[in-house]
């Protein structure tokens, strides 16, 4: 009796502080991720740039984003059909895999004259008070640094134009002083961050 106890003891103290007490398994996630990288690329490395490079991403941005897309809060006809059958560890062990592979940036060549302008612009927005210097992101604020030309300028025009709606106003407010020549010069700068 007393065995047993402590037996269960021993299990319930693994389930709260072993390995697996927040169901991120890297391992498990690489696995998951076979069907991912057809978009998204090698280890989340993609190469199209319609396809964001999910490499080096913060993994609690990862697992809010797969949630958002699972529960209707953000949509994409491309995205949508692969998060129906996730569970919620089945998104922790992705979100986990593609956090600890490192980002190699886009192909995309900056034009040095629009990278200074938004700089400029980052700076007088004061866009890293959330996303950190150099936009490498925490927890749920996601790392932009090094991401695509085209992902990104479909993602500012979409906040401002309420498309997107899954950030909490966060980025809403933002956007709305953004020209579109902003979010251009923006895209190249974060293009440049890699
Ligand atoms: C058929 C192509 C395709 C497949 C396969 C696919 N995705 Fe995506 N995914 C997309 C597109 C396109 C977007 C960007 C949507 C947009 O423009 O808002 C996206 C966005 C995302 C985002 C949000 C990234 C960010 O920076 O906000 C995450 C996270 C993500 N996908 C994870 C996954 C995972 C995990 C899998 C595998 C289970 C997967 N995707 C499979 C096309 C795909
Ligand atoms: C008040 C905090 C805050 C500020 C300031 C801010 N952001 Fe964000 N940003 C966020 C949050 C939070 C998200 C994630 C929203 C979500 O969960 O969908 C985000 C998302 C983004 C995305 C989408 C990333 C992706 O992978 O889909 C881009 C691009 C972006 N921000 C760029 C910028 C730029 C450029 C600026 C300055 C002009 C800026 N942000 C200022 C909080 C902020």
């Amino acid at each position: 009796m007393q065995r047993k106890f402590a037996i269960l003891l021993v299990t319930a103290a693994a389930a709260m502080f072993g390995p697996s007490a927040q169901c991120q398994d890297v391992e498990a996630g690489r696995k998951k991720a076979e069907i991912c990288v057809a978009c998204h690329g090698p280890n989340g490395n993609s190469s199209q740039p319609a396809y964001p490079i999910l490499a080096g991403q913060t993994a609690r941005y990862l697992y809010l984003q797969l949630k958002d897309f699972k529960e209707g809060r953000r949509t994409d006809p491309q995205m949508v059909p692969f998060v129906g059958n996730l569970s919620r560890e089945d998104m922790l062990d992705l979100s986990a895999f593609f956090a600890a592979q490192k980002s190699r940036g886009g192909s995309f060549k900056p034009d040095p004259a629009k990278v200074a302008k938004g700089r400029d612009k980052a700076a007088e927005v004061l866009c890293t008070m959330c996303h950190l210097g150099g936009f490498m992101g925490q927890n749920e604020i996601p790392r932009v640094a090094g991401q695509h030309y085209e992902y990104v300028v479909k993602q500012l025009k979409e906040f401002k134009t309420a498309r997107r709606t899954n950030d909490a106003g966060n980025m809403a407010s933002v956007s709305k002083m953004l020209s579109d020549a902003d979010i251009d010069n923006l895209a190249h700068y974060l293009a440049d961050l890699y």
